[in-house]
């Protein structure tokens, strides 16, 4: 979970804690203590023109403001209708809920990791790795530039919309290039898996600039990611 949502999550009011006790017979003070948690849409770190050339302002702004939101606003709504479920025992209205989370909540997860995953040029964007993460990619992949080639060639080949990711298997101690359709979060391809970097290949990530060629975002895009960011976390998991 991008650690901008963790910092970002409020609490909500008593309303659904007082309905779950007349439901569940828990006590007042667990009650307080299992308080719904909500999220709300991260702050981007830059200006929305501040990825030109690579990402319009336009591009960016609608990215933001509307389609992250819109998984915010549609992941809390599920979350509130799933603690009511539960409250109330209904086990078919949970497992029910269990596309709707998976879509917003992964659609709000990845899209926290994407706005970190970039930085304009000249705040170091594009630079490539330095560090164990360089040495990492070039044991894996032959080298940063193979690297790309390949994260391009896959994002390029997803059917659809989705994600291509360069993930940290923290169980094999090895960097991975996965890909995942719709919203789905890299960790549903292995539970071991991290996010370095995430690519967005959905249309609305790049249509209104490179209409139908996605392959042109792709090769455009890496001069704006964030290997700092990357490397960080690099560091992080892999000690
Ligand atoms: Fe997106």
């Amino acid at each position: 979970m991008a650690m901008r949502a963790i910092a970002s999550r409020k609490t909500l009011g008593g309303g659904l804690s007082l309905l779950g006790l007349r439901a569940s017979g828990l006590g007042l003070a667990q009650l307080q203590c299992r308080g719904l948690q909500t999220f709300t849409l991260p702050d981007l770190p830059y200006d929305y023109g501040a990825l030109e050339p690579a990402i319009s302002a336009e591009i960016m702004k609608l990215h933001h403001q509307k389609h992250h939101q819109t998984y915010v606003t549609n992941y809390n709504k599920a979350l509130e209708q799933l603690d009511d479920a539960i409250n109330k025992g209904d086990a078919p209205a949970v497992v029910k809920l269990q596309s709707t989370l998976k879509f917003n909540g992964g659609g709000h997860i990845n899209h926290s990791v994407f706005w970190k995953n970039l930085a304009p040029s000249r705040e170091g964007g594009g630079e490539p790795p330095h560090g164990s993460l360089g040495w990492a990619i070039d044991t894996h992949f032959g080298s940063w530039e193979a690297l790309i080639k390949k994260m391009n060639t896959e994002g390029a080949a997803l059917q659809g919309s989705g994600w291509v990711w360069l993930g940290l298997d923290k169980e094999f101690k090895r960097l991975v290039v996965e890909t995942t359709a719709n919203q789905d979060p890299l960790v549903t391809k292995g539970a071991c898996l991290v996010p370095l970097i995430g690519i967005d290949v959905w249309e609305h990530a790049y249509y209104l600039q490179y209409k139908n060629v996605r392959p042109d975002y792709l090769k455009n895009i890496w001069s704006v990611i964030n290997w700092k960011y990357a490397s960080e976390v690099y560091q992080k998991e892999s000690a």
